[in-house]
């Protein structure tokens, strides 16, 4: 049991490790989130201690108020990593000051973009990282239950998530009474089936209540309302994985990585036709040339660059012009895509940007959960029109009902898979007009 820093710090000493930094992180990386992950034994509580893991946690309890907790979060301007990009410590404020004898934090490991495991290589590699997140978040908020939401097709996230509750549990990390502070902060993992729906908050919450995952409107929003009925915090495994570095290092100290807007680093997973796939974290800020051309290496076998599509099925396509564009929430959202949870996925100059929007429509018409009719219905009229096009049989009509669907979907739908379902729709007709134009028989 360890039950006070000093135990913590010892050992810390005890079993201090040389741990060998990656030898192939490129010059232009920075890793916040990931600086364990291929650095330490992920089913070792002992490594972790050794990195200073829970040091954040039995600090904040032993010399800070859950108030200043809070600050400091809000100093880091923090934004959520799961893809609205929200003010993690206003969400946390909010459901400090609601009065309830129950309240929930919830990990969002659920990861449905297509080609992103971002969330994943966390939870594999440095899972109690995620704990410490959670149980600092609980602190904050007057919370003394969390639940890990992940999908069943992550077992090894699974297993070395199940592993790190049991041994912080084990050392009194976890449990009742934790360093003598008086907060009690227990988590529990709920398996979802792999819906993608079931990422989208009020849908996870329904599917961890044992109902279908369907999403509700809001609000109420989970601050008020949430798992159960009770104030909920829900957080993506990037931003809780922020957590513990930001109460080590100073909110102030995260603020000063990153663009004005959006603070820290970034995860993406680098896909799609680029030379060196797989996870890089940098600063907020850096362009997508330096991402995808110094890391990533360029467009693979000689190819020329056409387009990236961003943020998964909800974001949107950037041209070749834009490679120059400071990736931020901002930034993105300005060029029409969005930050997402930071699926990136190159495109070269032998794809066909209509068959790139049917893809990611098809996904999202078969990912739909059917509840409301604009999403329902729409995203699979979308994916009938898109073919239309593909097949050169669409007609100057087919054009404008296009165009004024993707509108209406956008507006009407319950959720946000919905809302942003037409994205990449809009935003190959903004860059490459031409090629539906190309699939127009009549004049
Ligand atoms: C269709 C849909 C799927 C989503 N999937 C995820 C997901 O897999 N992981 C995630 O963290 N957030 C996902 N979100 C966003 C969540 O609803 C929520 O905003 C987020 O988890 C909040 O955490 P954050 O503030 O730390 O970003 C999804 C949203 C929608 C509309």
């Amino acid at each position: 049991m360890i039950t006070s820093i000093q135990e913590l710090q010892e050992a810390a000493l005890n079993s201090k490790k040389d741990f060998k930094t990656p030898s192939d992180i490129h010059p232009k990386e920075r890793r916040v989130v990931l600086e364990n992950v291929g650095v330490i034994d992920p089913q070792s509580i002992e490594d972790y201690i050794a990195s200073g893991g829970y040091m954040s946690l039995f600090r904040a309890l032993d010399e800070m108020s859950p108030k200043e907790v809070i600050e400091e979060v809000k100093i880091s301007a923090l934004r959520g990593r799961g893809g609205g990009g929200y003010p993690t410590g206003l969400k946390w404020e909010s459901v400090s000051k609601v009065i309830s004898e129950q309240k929930y934090i919830i990990c969002n490991g659920d990861e449905g973009d297509p080609g992103a495991f971002m969330d994943r290589a966390v939870m594999e590699g440095d899972p109690h990282r995620v704990l410490e997140g959670m149980a600092i978040a609980g602190y904050a908020c007057g919370a003394n239950k969390g639940y890990i939401y992940v999908r069943a097709e992550y077992p090894i996230a699974v297993e070395k998530l199940s592993r790190a509750i049991k041994q912080a549990t084990k050392f009194g990390i976890l449990g009742e009474n934790i360093a003598h502070s008086g907060f009690n902060f227990s988590v529990e993992i709920r398996l979802g089936a792999g819906a993608f729906v079931c990422g989208e908050a009020t849908a996870l919450i329904a599917s961890i209540e044992g109902n279908r995952g369907h999403p509700r409107q809001k609000p109420p929003h989970l601050s008020d309302y949430g798992l159960w009925g009770k104030p909920t915090v829900l957080n993506n495994v990037e931003t809780l994985a922020n957590i513990a570095p930001i109460i080590k290092n100073g909110g102030a100290w995260f603020r000063a990585i990153g663009t004005e807007s959006s603070s820290g680093t970034k995860v993406f997973a680098l896909t799609g036709h680029i030379k060196n796939t797989g996870l890089v974290e940098v600063e907020m800020g850096t362009t997508l040339r330096e991402l995808i051309f110094d890391i990533g290496g360029g467009v693979e076998d000689g190819r020329k660059f056409k387009a990236i599509q961003s943020g998964g099925p909800s974001g949107g396509c950037i041209p070749e012009h834009l490679l120059d564009l400071q990736v931020d929430y901002e930034s993105l959202k300005s060029a029409g895509s969005i930050m997402g949870s930071g699926g990136l996925i190159v495109i070269d100059e032998g794809s066909n940007m209509v068959e790139i929007a049917r893809f990611f429509m098809d996904f999202c018409r078969s990912e739909s959960c059917g509840k409301c009719t604009p999403c329902r219905v729409g995203t699979t009229e979308l994916t009938m029109l898109l073919d239309k096009f593909i097949a050169k049989k669409a007609t100057k009509s087919d054009f404008e009902l296009l165009k004024e669907m993707c509108k209406m979907v956008k507006s009407t739908s319950l959720c946000g898979l919905g809302q942003t379902a037409p994205n990449p729709v809009l935003s190959t007709i903004r860059y490459f007009e031409d090629e539906y134009l190309a699939g127009i028989c009549d004049d």
